[in-house]
């Protein structure tokens, strides 16, 4: 039958994508149905273009100091419109190979809206697709405004990163609410073009999640630069007009008003669980509204599957493709490696970049754990140095009896890069002792994680 397959997966962002392709691998006749382009938020709307706009607001304060490096490149002018078509351009590549996958794998993809139905089937228009093993959710997530303040996106004034995204000119003062990822990656992008950023974080320190000392660099970075960070503050009225934005802030006990062109809202996203049907088919949710799904990412109705942001957080693409890879060896038989959720590792790649792997140091206290903190400054790498890139640091949190590598924390150039030495170790459950035997390139960033690591041991080399 046309319609039938054995799998069929619904959204083609990085999780459905992905488990389509291992699904295929393995033999299974695989289809996936999305409403827009191939790749999802990330590949289109997200990751991609983002980490494009950053390489350009890197170059550009690159540009602005090269004097020093003995390059001089005139005053440098920016265009964010030019920047922004940039993006475009290598967004719309990547969604293109994705394509190229799929062809290449022979997996049927459906244009169009899905709505599930009970029976493993999924209507797309008057077309009914039927899984013979199963239908797997995955359909993202999306941006949220903050309606309770008044802040419901209108696409001038108050916008996401949508919109962000999309903009030919950039305003003179832009307002961020919110300091997760979204926040300080686009703060970073929209202060090199000159635009006037202040960030607005409720919890008490930016990037909330993260280890505090990575927090504390980043902010410190960020002042420098002339962002304006306020942390733990309250927007208590926001006043919406044609052309601006006032937002009522208390922070410390202060009041003050922010006036903006634009506001961003960067305050966490909202998953994609309505009109999909849910619940016809018995699929339930968590309180928090994440599909329920149980270790082997079965939904609550047998033969329907959920990965990607609607299963739960961490709301990140690698979590998601993994997710969607260890479905797909599920449904083929398989007994795949399970996912360890604490190691997966989390990345904002603002300047300097943010990096981590499981717990933070306030986690370790809260925990009572008996660990030792070792540290080591990129001001202290020769390699650093050499590129003036000497903000941040390597901190790895070693558990004292075992070894054990309890989280590890970079902030700094390239950090994005750098956590995979502490992910592989964490996942096969090397000691820090054990990174540390491994010879490290000299000079390199890297040797700052080996640094880090005798620090943790008391025996650091160059400090
Ligand atoms: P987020 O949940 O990471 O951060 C939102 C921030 O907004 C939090 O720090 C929160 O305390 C703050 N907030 C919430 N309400 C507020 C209010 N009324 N006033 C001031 N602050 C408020 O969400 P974000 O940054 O929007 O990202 C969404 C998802 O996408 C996250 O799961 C994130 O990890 C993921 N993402 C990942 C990226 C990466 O890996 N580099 C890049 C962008 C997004």
């Amino acid at each position: 039958m046309a319609n039938s397959f054995d799998v069929i997966v619904l959204g083609g962002g990085p999780a459905g994508y992905v488990c389509a392709i291992r699904a295929a691998q393995l033999g299974l006749a695989s289809a996936v149905i999305e409403q827009e382009k191939l790749g999802g938020v990330c590949v289109n709307i997200g990751c991609i273009p983002t980490k494009a706009l950053l390489y350009s607001a890197f170059l550009a304060n690159a540009l602005k100091e090269s004097k020093d490096f003995g390059v001089e490149a005139g005053s440098v002018k920016t265009d964010y419109g030019v920047a922004m078509k940039r993006s475009r351009r290598v967004a719309e590549q990547n969604s293109k190979g994705v394509e190229f996958l799929m062809k290449k794998h022979k997996i049927t993809v459906v244009k169009g809206t899905g709505t599930l139905q009970p029976g493993k089937k999924v209507k797309v228009g008057n077309d009914v697709y039927e899984a013979k093993k199963a239908v797997v959710i995955a359909t993202g997530s999306r941006v949220k405004g903050i309606a309770q303040i008044g802040l419901e996106i209108n696409k001038t004034t108050v916008i996401s990163s949508d919109e962000a995204l999309l903009m030919e000119r950039i305003p003179e003062a832009l307002a961020i609410i919110g300091a997760g990822a979204v926040g300080m990656e686009f703060a970073d992008i929209f202060n090199a073009f000159g635009v006037k950023v202040t960030v607005i974080e409720a919890l008490p320190r930016i990037l909330p999640l993260e280890d505090a000392e990575s927090s504390d660099a980043v902010g410190k970075s960020y002042r420098k630069r002339g962002i304006e960070v306020i942390a733990g503050a309250k927007v208590t009225k926001a006043t919406v007009a044609k052309d601006k934005v006032t937002l009522d802030v208390e922070a410390g006990g202060e009041k003050k008003q922010v006036t903006a062109a634009a506001v961003l809202m960067a305050a966490g996203r909202a998953v994609n669980t309505e009109n999909v049907g849910l619940k016809e088919c018995g699929i339930q949710l968590t309180d928090r509204g994440f599909i329920k799904v149980d270790k082997n990412l079965q939904t609550t109705a047998p033969g329907y599957y959920a990965i990607g942001d609607v299963a739960g957080p961490p709301m990140l693409a690698h979590k998601g493709s993994r997710e969607g890879v260890v479905v797909a060896e599920i449904l083929a038989g398989q007994k795949p490696h399970p996912i360890k959720y604490d190691n997966v590792p989390s990345v904002t790649y603002c300047h300097p970049e943010v990096a981590s792997i499981g717990m933070t140091e306030e986690q370790c206290k809260e925990k009572k754990l008996d660990y030792v903190a070792g540290k080591f400054p990129f001001s202290a790498n020769g390699r650093a140095r050499g590129t003036g890139e000497t903000e941040g640091f390597v901190k790895i949190l070693r558990d004292k009896k075992y070894g054990e590598i309890l989280g590890a924390h970079i902030v700094g150039a390239h950090a994005s890069e750098i956590i995979h030495e502490l992910a592989v170790a964490r996942e096969n459950e090397y000691t820090v002792e054990e990174v540390e035997l491994a010879i490290h390139a000299h000079p390199t960033m890297s040797e700052a994680v080996a640094e880090a690591a005798l620090d943790s041991l008391g025996r650091v080399i160059h400090i």
